[in-house]
């Protein structure tokens, strides 16, 4: 794992457009891994002002969404499809053919099982954005989540479904079931970089790179990853213990150039 501790959430956010934009210069039709949430908006916000500079082009990329809410209409404004075309889709030159959100209105085996061959069929997903939830969850993987978990629906913990309602008119119109990518599909990803900010992500961050690797904490899964970044400021990085030893691997590396 690579730990990368930023100073606050605007340099995470810059710092990981960057990563996404060296990615598909590298390879215009890259596969990514998109995540909801208020954590990737400041980084959607660059990408898009990125692209309208002329610096990212995103017409030959595809992209599959981690996860969506089962029952809420796609046009609903909660729903993560409406999420992503507010905050991003709309916003740049991707393809409206080539984005893919897991349908949470049909949420069967069949729908989940389709999902996983399109990723497959689509070459895999080079890039994985995550998030974390407080309870140490990626995408809707609660806690007890198989680590070789595939998409299929999950029932939301009460503190997900409460952490959640601030994006909802009230606590009872909250989802309580998602159409969500296993963490065994996440970790299929050719690269991950996981991103967290503030306090309230101190403690599930701490669990996901120094404590052990468990089910408890869906996000541990990516110490077996081998090729994971995890982008953190300050503030989701005060709990580490080895914090020290992480912002002088970065410097080194830095001054090497690698
Ligand atoms: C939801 C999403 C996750 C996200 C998490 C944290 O549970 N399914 O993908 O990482 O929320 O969200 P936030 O970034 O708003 O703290």
């Amino acid at each position: 794992m690579e730990i990368i501790i930023k100073k606050d959430y605007s340099e995470i956010s810059s710092e990981s457009a960057m990563i996404i934009a060296n990615q598909i210069k590298a390879k215009p039709d890259s596969v990514l891994g998109l995540a909801t949430g208020s954590t990737p908006l400041g980084l959607y916000k660059e990408l898009i002002r990125l692209h309208l500079n002329g610096d990212i082009d995103f017409s030959n990329v595809t992209t599959f969404n981690l996860d969506e809410y089962v029952g809420l209409s796609n046009d609903h404004p909660q729903s993560y499809s409406a999420f992503m075309r507010d905050n991003l889709f709309s916003k740049i030159n991707i393809k409206k053919e080539n984005v893919h959100i897991p349908n949470g209105n049909h949420p069967n085996d069949k729908e989940c099982e389709r999902y996983e061959s399109l990723i497959k069929s689509c070459g895999g997903i080079d890039l994985q954005i995550l998030g974390i939830g407080s309870d140490g969850h990626i995408a809707f993987n609660e806690p007890s989540s198989s680590l070789g978990s595939r998409t299929r629906i999950k029932t939301l913990t009460q503190e997900t479904v409460r952490d959640n309602a601030r994006f909802f008119d009230n606590i009872t119109d909250v989802p309580k079931f998602a159409v969500t990518m296993g963490v065994g599909t996440i970790m299929e990803a050719k690269k991950i970089l996981l991103l967290a900010s503030g306090n309230s992500k101190a403690k599930p961050i701490k669990n996901a790179i120094e404590g052990p690797i468990s089910s408890m904490c869906s996000a541990s899964a990516i110490q077996i990853h081998p090729k994971t970044v995890v982008m953190v400021d300050d503030d989701a990085a005060k709990e580490l213990k080895e914090k020290d030893y992480y912002k002088w691997v970065y410097n080194n590396k830095k001054n090497l150039n690698l």
